[in-house]
């Protein structure tokens, strides 16, 4: 079945739970920074897919689930477009606080009519964005929530015999998923994307700059001060600086040229949206979900290569230090 046409069935079903999204295919390479994660990314996901005969030739399983985590903002959403992008495959994205509640069964219903819809669908990135939601653990679940969860337990192996599909997965409350969901067999990766490392801050910072009149700027400097920040604090910070620059020429009536010191004065003031106590949660859920029986979480290569991937760990974590 087309993607097209898979559309056209998902809104005669009036499942407005999912839907295809059109990415560009430079999606990928408007990631700023975040070295590590993309690649990791790029080695084991893109590569691997996208050279299929010479993975099978070195025994490489190609992947097929990808679990993201991190706080609100950091670019999950992002990574997901820019893989569908990079690879040249159409997004599926699955909203779960979509799913129509009526009735106890009916959520776990629309979840299966969705995966059955999917199967056989070649090409195709399946993102499901607050994935807690479908997945949460047992113990807090309502007997709904524990029925959508034993769905999607099921639904994940199922997925994984399709051809050419990934699935991608994205939660900012990894500690509340099912654990039966993280074990070896369902996501080959669980990958830790975390605020803007200063290369990302200073990507970032450039862009908004761009919109602003401003004098030469220490780049360096004030990424320096930006990173942990995400986005949207960085997108805050130039709003506040151009108001800022927009009355200071009102009343002077001279250019004003906003200047590397009225940057850092923002920045200062600035909360950043992930304080210190999410950041000491998320560099706890990287060691504690930093593992996995058959290797390391970044990927399922077997104990012979835990060291590599160990390396990547310090490198995600020195990424994500405060
Ligand atoms: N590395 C990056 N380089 C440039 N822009 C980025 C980067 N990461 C995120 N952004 C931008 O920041 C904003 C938030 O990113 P995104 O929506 O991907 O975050 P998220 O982790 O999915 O957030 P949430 O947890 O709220 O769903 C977007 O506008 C995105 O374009
Ligand atoms: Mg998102």
């Amino acid at each position: 079945m087309s993607v097209t046409k898979l559309n056209k069935d998902l809104e005669h079903l009036n499942m407005q739970a999912a839907e295809v999204i059109k990415v560009e295919s430079s999606a990928w390479d408007s990631i700023a920074g975040m070295k590590a994660q993309k690649e990791i990314i790029e080695k084991k996901i893109l590569l691997p897919l996208t050279n299929k005969k010479l993975a099978k030739k070195h025994g490489v399983t190609l992947p097929k689930a990808l679990l993201l985590f991190g706080p609100p903002g950091t670019g999950k959403t992002s990574f997901t477009k820019g893989i569908a992008g990079k690879l040249g495959w159409s997004l599926v994205e699955i909203s779960p606080s979509e799913l129509v509640t009526e009735g106890l069964h009916f959520e776990a219903q629309q979840l299966k009519q969705i995966f059955s819809q999917l199967n056989g669908l070649k090409n195709i990135v399946v993102f499901i964005d607050e994935f807690e939601e479908l997945a949460i653990n047992a113990e807090k679940a309502t007997k709904a929530e524990r029925m959508l969860s034993n769905e999607m337990l099921k639904q994940i192996p199922q997925f994984r015999k399709n051809e050419q599909v990934l699935l991608v997965c994205a939660t900012n409350h990894i500690h509340h998923l099912n654990s039966a969901l993280l074990r070896p067999g369902r996501f080959d990766f669980i990958l830790p994307i975390g605020p803007l490392d200063k290369e990302a801050a200073s990507a970032v910072i450039s862009i908004y700059l761009e919109k602003i009149n401003h004098n030469t700027i220490d780049l360096e400097l004030v990424a320096e001060k930006a990173k942990n920040f995400t986005p949207a604090d960085i997108e805050s910070v130039i709003a506040q600086v151009a108001q800022s620059a927009f009355e200071k020429e009102l009343s002077s009536k001279h250019d004003y040229k906003v200047s590397t010191q009225d940057i850092l004065k923002y920045l200062s003031i600035q909360k950043p949206t992930i304080n210190k106590e999410d950041m000491e949660l998320f560099q706890k859920q990287i060691k504690e979900y930093g593992r996995c029986a058959s290797g390391c979480i970044y990927c399922f290569t077997g104990e012979g290569q835990n060291k590599s991937c160990n390396k990547e760990v310090e490198k995600l974590n020195s990424n994500t230090r405060i």
